[in-house]
């Protein structure tokens, strides 16, 4: 792990993803003791700001603080401070080694460890990598690299930065963010899958009949819409949250829980999926709610007019090995839906007939967000004289099994922990990332042809485009008649 002296430097501090995002982990990461208090924090930015300045911008966005821990704002405060300088000219940079140099010099450290988290647009990634690599490098000590999405906008794009970022840093020296990787069910999957043998057992075509990954939004592209216009949907959470999730849910046993044994299994799963069919595909765009209280995307001013960018997608995969030839996967995701949920859902077979000739299949939820669980939805005999049976389930609900006294971490909390302690398992390699490119761009292309498809206008605030239903029947789920069974929570939509 980095030494109690090192040095975190955010670039792009006064943008968006440092004040909402990374400035909120650091300071989770000190409130709960995983950060050292003798470490220094340097916000980077373009922006003149004083320090002071600075400083109420991000205590602004602080979370978790109580009337027992908020002398830790201040403490954490103490450790920060504001460097104003450019991307792209050596200077800022220089006065930046100065400054970091001072305090390894003050604490006679002379194996430094820096952290350098890139917060920034890619359009200047690689000037501040440069930057870094030629002023603020250190060869006696240790450097970790911070990027986050996206990484490029097609393959091509995406190969030119890995090639630019390539000769600057080292693969061991570079951790590509993708901040589902730090969701706690997300980093559940490999237990629940590895560590039940019951699990692993049924996880493969003999039980699996689909696999569902969903991703709803219950707000639009409001304010972002400018940025979106070009991204859409897929790259936005696809091509990478979604199919992160669906590599670790699919991917065979790692031998070991080291980092690169992890992501060998991860990168053997991806080579496996097939083509995405282009005409296998359900896409949409929002229009104004039912009640017109909501704009539809085209009403946001920072959008082309007729633009034709996917709000909604649903996509059918396959995956052509042994354990899952077969098994439908569906990825789907929207914005400007009826509620905020992202979920797997793994539907079994059905029960043989004879004895049974109604009973629904088994389907096991795992809920990501909101409100951690995992519940098997099993039939069971209704109690007492009757000898019917009906739908009911085992629940495994967080907030109901686990007392307050965990702290569950922030997605971004758990992954600067993680870089501070060097471990690679929850960020993406350079391989997983070419695969990933390589499997969306010739469907980024075919929708975004002048002669691709229109994507399905739905309602803001509906279940999203109405031919949905028939495309998950089609990718093998079922919707059941359930009875009167309802999760507390949710029922599937
Ligand atoms: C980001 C996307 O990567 O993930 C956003 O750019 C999306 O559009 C967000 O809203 C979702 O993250 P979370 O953690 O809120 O589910």
């Amino acid at each position: 792990r980095f030494g109690d002296y090192s040095t975190i430097v955010v670039f792009g501090a006064s943008g968006d993803l440092a004040k909402k995002k990374t400035f909120p982990a650091l300071f989770g990461l000190f409130r709960e003791g995983e950060l050292p208090s003798t470490i220094r924090i340097i916000g980077y930015a373009r922006s003149k700001l004083s320090d002071e300045d600075f400083k109420s911008r991000i205590s602004a966005n602080l979370k978790g603080v109580t009337n027992e821990n908020k002398h830790k704002v201040q403490e954490f405060l103490n450790l920060c401070s504001y460097h104003q300088g450019a991307y792209d000219q050596p200077e800022g940079f220089k006065d930046l080694e100065t400054e970091i140099k001072k305090y390894e010099d003050k604490h006679s450290i002379t194996k430094p460890d820096r952290l350098f988290y890139l917060a920034l647009p890619p359009s200047v990634f690689t000037a501040v990598a440069k930057n870094l690599k030629e002023h603020v490098y250190t060869k006696e000590g240790r450097v970790r690299l911070v990027v986050e999405k996206p990484f490029g906008h097609d393959l091509a794009s995406s190969r030119e930065l890995q090639k630019d970022l390539a000769p600057l840093f080292s693969e061991n020296e570079l951790y590509r963010i993708d901040h589902y990787l730090g969701k706690e069910m997300v980093k559940n999957l490999v237990v629940l899958r590895f560590a039940n043998e019951v699990m692993g057992a049924c996880w493969n075509k003999n039980y699996v009949r689909s696999v569902q990954i969903s991703f709803k939004e219950a707000f639009g592209t409001e304010g972002r819409g400018g940025y979106f216009d070009d991204v859409g949907i897929i790259r936005d959470v696809m091509q990478n949250h979604l199919l992160q999730v669906l590599t670790l849910l699919a991917m065979e046993r790692p031998v070991s829980f080291d980092p690169e044994a992890i992501r060998d299994e991860k990168v053997k799963v991806l080579k496996a999926i097939g083509d995405i069919e282009t005409d296998d595909i359900l896409l949409g765009q929002y229009g104004k709610s039912e009640d017109g209280t909501k704009p539809g995307y085209l009403d946001d001013e920072t959008v082309k007019s007729d633009s034709k960018c996917v709000t909604y997608a649903a996509i059918g995969l396959q995956i052509h090995n042994e354990r899952w030839e077969g098994v439908p996967f569906v990825m789907r995701a929207g914005k400007a839906l009826n509620e905020s949920k992202v979920e797997i859902r793994i539907q079994f077979k059905p029960a043989s007939k004879g004895m049974f000739n109604s009973v629904e299949r088994n389907e096991l939820v795992m809920r990501i967000q909101p409100d951690e669980a995992i519940y098997l939805k099993i039939n069971s005999k209704i109690p007492g004289i009757s000898d019917q049976t009906s739908v009911t389930d085992l629940d495994m609900t967080y907030s109901k099994r686990y007392s307050k006294q965990f702290w569950i971490p922030e997605a971004y909390e758990s992954l600067i922990r993680d870089c501070f302690l060097g471990n690679h398992s929850n960020f993406v390699r350079d391989d997983e990332l070419d695969i990933s490119w390589k499997l969306f761009t010739p469907l980024l292309e075919h929708i975004e042809s002048k002669t691709g498809p229109v994507p399905e206008s739905y309602p803001y605030g509906s279940k999203g485009p109405k031919q949905l239903r028939s495309f998950l029947n089609k990718h093998g789920y079922v919707f059941e008649d359930q009875g009167s069974y309802e999760w507390p929570l949710t029922t599937p939509n």
